[in-house]
């Protein structure tokens, strides 16, 4: 595990209820001074324990320019971020955290906006719908969750004059619409953000394949099942450096420029986290990652090589 981008440590300010199974945590400087600012969309790496480091979404806007406010739901399974933050972490201790890194932007365009967003997915989602109502935009906020008592800023959403559209999966009341029943209502133009669990965001990608890709976007929790299996071996050349290295079967393309001695950038090592991204000069590459989205990965320009492979030997980095 490694953290980049200007580590720096933070105080657990306060622990918030939230909603069941989800708290919100405040952060704050040690020395009290303005944190980096951000944008919604963006993300924290925060070290749980030595060998342990989860992404979280940040809220925005941020209620102090010296703190950071997250909102973690307690995951039944997972590596065990969410449980240490639920069960063990007490106000006043210190944690190490990343400096904010946004992989999930909100893009300006002139058209309508629509946000999906499911579950804890609901993060990033409400901070863009903030920050375009804030502007005076015209958006729209759909999300699901299982009743309104699950749903994190229940009240505060319900007080939305117009835009917001919230749907209980499991509460009686008749079955809610679903994701395809609304994008089939939204014209082509419109700018479609989504987060939330796998299957909605698979099932968003799915829906939105015959819509102009520039304006689909969304984001997922978890790395993707085949993130981590070995490939094809492959080799690479790194256009800076003057090197180049054979990738085997079973390693990253990572690991071999670390054992190369070529310094790298790196957090979650699982492609979700976005810190090891690398520009392409040349060559095929297959993404593995969960952070581009499908007309990223079309395009090429960049990728994640602590999960992703080259396709072939023709793989030129700008390393
Ligand atoms: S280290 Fe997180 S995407 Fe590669």
């Amino acid at each position: 595990m490694a953290l980049s981008d200007g580590v720096f440590k933070v105080r657990l300010h306060a622990i918030e209820y939230g909603a069941p199974g989800i708290n919100i945590y405040t952060f704050e400087a040690l020395d009290g001074q303005p944190l980096a600012t951000y944008e919604p969309g963006a993300h924290v790496d925060v070290v749980m324990a030595p060998d342990l480091l989860r992404q979280y979404s940040l809220l925005w806007p941020a209620t102090h320019p010296a703190r950071y406010q997250i909102a973690v739901q307690l995951a039944e399974v997972g590596k065990g971020g969410s449980r240490k933050l639920h069960f063990e972490s007490v106000v006043g201790a210190t944690y190490e955290m990343s400096q904010p890194r946004n992989h999930f932007p909100l893009l300006p365009s002139d058209e309508e906006f629509h946000l999906f967003a499911g579950g804890i997915g609901i993060t990033p989602i409400v901070s863009m719908y903030r920050k375009l109502k804030a502007e005076g935009r015209k958006a729209s906020l759909y999300y699901w969750a299982s009743s309104a008592q699950h749903m994190l800023f229940h009240e505060q959403l319900c007080r939305e004059q117009d835009g917001v559209r919230l749907f209980h999966t499991r509460s009686g009341g008749g079955v809610p619409p679903r994701l395809k029943d609304i994008l089939a209502t939204l014209p082509h133009s419109a700018q479609l953000y989504c987060c939330g669990p796998q299957g909605m965001v698979d099932e968003f990608d799915r829906l939105t394949l015959h819509r102009p890709q520039a304006n689909n976007h969304r984001e997922r929790f978890s790395a993707t099942t085949d993130a981590l299996q070995p490939g094809d071996s492959f080799r690479v050349r790194l256009q800076r450096s003057g090197l180049t290295l054979t990738v085997a079967a079973e390693q990253s393309l990572l690991q071999v420029c670390e054992a190369a001695g070529v310094e790298v950038a790196y957090s979650c090592e699982e492609g979700v986290c976005g810190a090891c991204e690398v520009k392409v000069l040349a060559g095929q590459v297959e993404h593995r990652d969960t952070v581009l989205s499908p007309a990223q990965r079309q395009r090429s320009e960049t990728m994640m090589i602590c999960c992703s492979r080259g396709l072939g030997d023709s793989l030129v980095l700008d390393l």
